[in-house]
């Protein structure tokens, strides 16, 4: 994707990386002490990515969040607000909640162990026996909580206990897509890719398409790599889109459109796939037609989990003309997908290898060097070594 060199270069003076459009050294990829930095400087500061608001649909659903050492429960209280509580009892530090979604039914989360029991809100609601302790002030043992922002449907969360506002993190986002009514759209298909990769990696290769004449031959059909242009390439949210071949096309098996269009989109968005990470655990490609976005989860320096999602309207859902529609668009995807982290995982262990220090960037991957600064810039790295 092309981009805005000056812009680049202008930010980057105040950054580490002096020499030139260089990759980030193999540790990067590798180190348990960088990837346990990244935990505790990015994903538990800054708006992770955590679920979409319709899989807790009813008072009492829950659904559970992972993060490196953290646990929340994400569930829909009595007044009809998605609250993340940190699935840690506040008696002994008991997890509240194994199994990784459901219901509660009583209208309450009880702990297994000693039966303190919360309401859905979080309050501590009642707790066996501890009239009989001095010291017991029940008040103060309510759940902790995270923070919450739902986004077109989607639901973001942020561990930080003063975090900066979503709006700000995310200000590019903000209007961007809503002719989508993303909202609106629901799951029609998920497919969870478990990948030997650092989650860096997926971010990278999903910000360019220098890799896409020989990695997707078929998708550089259905949308030229010359096209590909970024318009927004700093900041949390980056990214940009491509231009379709074939007018009103879509990225499916056969080229065809899965649906008709999206409520309002219009114009030039009828002949684009957009592409935006946002960072540090989302990818986001609103089509004409549907909507694939990426849920990454690191599990470690060299592990994730990406769950990947379709969503369409509903009534496309509901149509069982439809089914096959929706059929080639998943299809193309997940073969797109796998070519992707076929890659990706080479990249890991290749990078692994004494003998790789640092690469040279080509004009087609500003971006990423531009990913690499926000990075180091989160972590506070001041020189490359
Ligand atoms: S640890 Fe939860 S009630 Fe004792
Ligand atoms: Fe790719």
């Amino acid at each position: 994707m092309t981009s805005n060199k000056n812009e680049y270069l202008k930010r980057g003076v105040d950054y580490p990386i002096k020499d030139g459009k260089r990759t980030l050294p193999g540790k990067y990829y590798h180190s348990q002490e960088i990837y346990q930095e990244e935990i505790d400087k990015i994903f538990y500061k800054s708006w992770i990515y955590a679920c979409r608001a319709e899989e807790i649909p009813l008072i009492g659903d829950y659904k559970l969040i992972e993060i490196a050492d953290e646990s929340l429960i994400l569930v829909k209280d009595k007044s009809n607000k998605i609250k993340a509580l940190f699935n840690v009892c506040s008696h002994r530090g008991t997890q509240l909640c194994t199994e990784p979604k459901g219901s509660f039914k009583s209208k309450s989360i009880q702990c297994p162990y000693h039966a303190w029991t919360y309401g859905l809100n979080g309050k501590l609601k009642s707790a066996p026996l501890m009239k009989e302790s001095k010291d017991f002030q029940k008040a103060k043992c309510a759940l902790h909580q995270a923070h919450v922002h739902i986004w077109e449907g989607f639901v973001f969360i942020n561990l930080d206990k003063n975090p900066e506002p979503f709006e700000e993190q995310m200000k590019v986002l903000i209007g961007k897509f809503s002719d989508w009514k993303m909202d609106e759209l629901r799951i029609a298909h998920h497919i969870k890719y478990e990948l030997n990769c650092n989650w860096k990696l997926i971010l990278q290769n999903y910000q360019e398409c220098y890799h896409c004449p020989g990695v997707h031959p078929f998708l550089s059909e259905l949308t030229p790599v010359q096209s590909a242009q970024h318009d927004s390439n700093h900041g949390a949210a980056i990214g940009g889109f491509m231009d379709l071949t074939k007018k009103r096309g879509s990225m499916t098996m056969n080229g065809e459109p899965a649906a008709p269009p999206i409520c309002d989109v219009s114009g030039d968005d009828l002949q684009r796939i957009y592409y935006y990470s946002i960072f540090p655990n989302m990818l986001l490609t609103p089509h004409p037609d549907f909507v694939m976005f990426h849920h990454i989860t690191p599990l470690g320096p060299d592990k994730i989990i990406n769950d990947c999602y379709w969503l369409f309207r509903p009534e496309i859902i509901n149509d069982p003309k439809a089914q096959s529609g929706i059929k080639s668009a998943v299809d193309f995807w997940d073969l797109t997908n796998k070519q992707d982290w076929t890659v990706c995982e080479q990249m890991q262990r290749g990078t692994k290898s004494a003998r790789f220090t640092r690469g040279y960037y080509s004009g087609r991957e500003d971006v990423l060097f531009q990913l690499d600064l926000e990075l180091l810039k989160a972590l506070g790295h001041k020189a490359i070594d």
